[in-house]
């Protein structure tokens, strides 16, 4: 993936069967700021070749007991000031709508590990309070398994619980699916509906663990892989719910966990998962600030969220050995930028700023998960509301919608539609003898035959002129919108909130064969072709 002696040109063959000629104006900004020459792209958008559905999971987000995340970020409670539904933020919730969010991860991450179900039923004022043994405070459990699910509903997002293997029991979490789903006379369903749920919920996706080879348990693989085999044959299905099993899998470039897992385990699992946070110096203990960055902080983070595309590759091939009719999913359940806590804020609460950097991240990481949705079935972004790369932060009655907001906005077009190969010719943006490629796309076609097209341009300097042909598809008409802004580094604040936002592209016309678009630079665009 990192390139750092090749040519400045990465060449893939360009062919054709009909074109579209489209002239969009150069992006104002763009215009005035551009000091250098652009970059020359071809992309040919092979709607001439089957491909895969685009998962619309791979749209997903994860919420973790977590700082801010529950406590402030969503649940707020009834008796407060901050307008709410059943305790959870209006603001919070009508925002979410927007992105049409498939699928929501709960209770953790390393909390996962440590969480006790029956804490978080029943009176609130009954409910325990403990430690948060990850990341500090103490949990009062006001927000348990009926807030979360009437969460899920509200923001019409299908539920995916993260099961305690960690301090947990087969039993325990056995009886968790019990209470949610059974539709029965029995104790435990009779227990969900004396707190005031009378239908059983659907539960589609359950996980056996979170990160079992470290937070959750410091495991090896060979005794996860028998601990999740023990652990899945009791998550039953009842009353027609159908649970898709999930065993914990790798990070980053752990290809023996997955070798293992797909061995030993691969018939007893729906879903493998796998973790990748992009840490621009690549250092733990020194990650980098969200905010306070160079061009070469810009560009380390790139080429740093680029090698996701490098890890599900090859962890896909080592599924493939096992699986391959790909019946078992990659689900990348936690992506993201983590950076140096925010000065001023609490280490454990992962609170960090936004800026478009975190936009030009998730565009090119979700252009790389559509392009390999045949095996990535979903991907969770960390985490939703205050913690990591986050979609929305809030401050008391206050929020903001961050720039990747926008992009999972922009992005939604390609969920559940149909993959279209894109071949890429791009120059490479390189920088201290380090080279990327300086534009990444996806595309897709919807259900009502419309044409999504996405491209990022991760160089901050030069606009990139993009020659856009489609083979196997006629194209009429055009429109797009972009997100960039003057500063790499821009973001929206309580008082700002408006600074970086998607703006319509300008007038897009369509003539003859060819699609003639002018990306500015450092900017995430999607078009619609009809
Ligand atoms: O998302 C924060 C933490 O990162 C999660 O709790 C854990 O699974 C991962 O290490």
């Amino acid at each position: 993936m990192l390139n750092t002696v090749g040519s400045r040109y990465v060449r893939y063959s360009l062919t054709a069967a009909v074109s579209v000629f489209l002239l969009i104006r150069p992006w104002p900004e763009a215009a005035q700021t551009q000091t250098v020459e652009p970059n020359q792209v071809g992309l040919t958008l092979r709607a001439d070749q089957p491909a895969s559905v685009i998962n619309r999971n791979i749209y997903g987000q994860f919420a973790e007991h977590l700082g801010r995340l529950l406590y402030g970020g969503l649940w707020v409670g009834t008796d407060s000031k901050i307008p709410n539904t059943g305790g959870i933020r209006n603001d919070v919730i009508d925002a979410l709508k927007e992105l049409n969010i498939p699928v929501l991860r709960w209770p953790g991450g390393c909390f996962a590990d440590e969480y006790h179900w029956r804490d978080g039923i029943g009176p609130a004022d009954k409910r325990p309070h403990r430690p948060n043994a990850s990341w500090g405070g103490v949990d009062t459990n006001a927000f348990g398994t009926h807030e979360f699910l009437r969460l899920a509903e509200l923001i019409g997002a299908e539920p995916y619980i993260n099961g305690n293997l960690g301090t947990g029991s087969a039993q325990e979490m056995m009886e968790w699916i019990e209470y949610m789903t059974s539709d029965s006379d029995s104790t435990l369903a009779n227990l969900r509906r004396q707190n005031g749920r009378e239908k059983p919920w659907k539960i589609p996706y359950f996980a056996v663990g979170n990160e079992s080879w470290g937070c959750g348990g410091n495991m090896r693989p060979e005794y996860y892989a028998d601990q999740f085999r023990q652990y899945a044959t009791f998550l039953k299905n009842y009353s027609g719910n159908r649970i898709q099993k999930l065993a914990v899998g790798s990070h980053d470039n752990d290809y023996n966990w997955t070798d293992v897992l797909m061995q030993r385990a691969a018939k007893q699992m729906d879903g493998l998962s796998l973790h990748y946070y992009t840490v621009p110096s690549g250092v733990w203990e020194h990650k980098g600030s969200a905010t306070d960055f160079a061009e070469k902080e810009w560009h380390s983070t790139l080429a740093r969220a680029l090698r996701i595309d490098e890890f599900v590759t090859r962890h896909s091939e080592i599924m493939d050995k096992y699986d391959p009719q790909k019946r078992v999913g990659l689900m990348v359940d936690e992506w993201g930028t983590w950076y140096d806590p925010q000065p001023g804020t609490n280490r454990g609460a992962l609170y960090q700023d936004n800026t478009l950097r975190d936009a030009i991240v998730a565009g090119l990481s979700l252009n790389i998960f559509n392009n390999h949705s045949d095996r990535v079935r979903m991907a969770n972004i960390a985490q939703m509301v205050n913690v990591l790369q986050a979609m929305l932060l809030t401050d008391n009655e206050r929020m903001v919608r961050t720039p990747t907001y926008y992009v999972f906005r922009m992005y939604k077009v390609h969920q559940g539609a149909t993959r279209i190969p894109v071949e890429v010719n791009a120059p490479q943006y390189i920088l201290n003898g380090t080279s990327i490629p300086a534009v990444s796309a996806s595309a897709s076609r919807d259900s009502a035959g419309r044409i999504h097209l996405s491209v990022v341009n991760l160089d901050p300097n030069r606009s990139a002129i993009v020659k856009a042909r489609i083979a196997g598809a006629m194209v009429q008409s055009a429109a797009g919108e972009v997100l960039t802004a003057a500063a790499m580094n821009a973001m929206n604040t309580f008082d700002g909130a408006d600074a970086v936002k998607p703006r319509p592209f300008g007038s897009i016309r369509v003539a003859e064969s060819q699609l003639n678009l002018s990306v500015p630079p450092k900017s995430v665009a999607v078009f619609e072709l009809k």
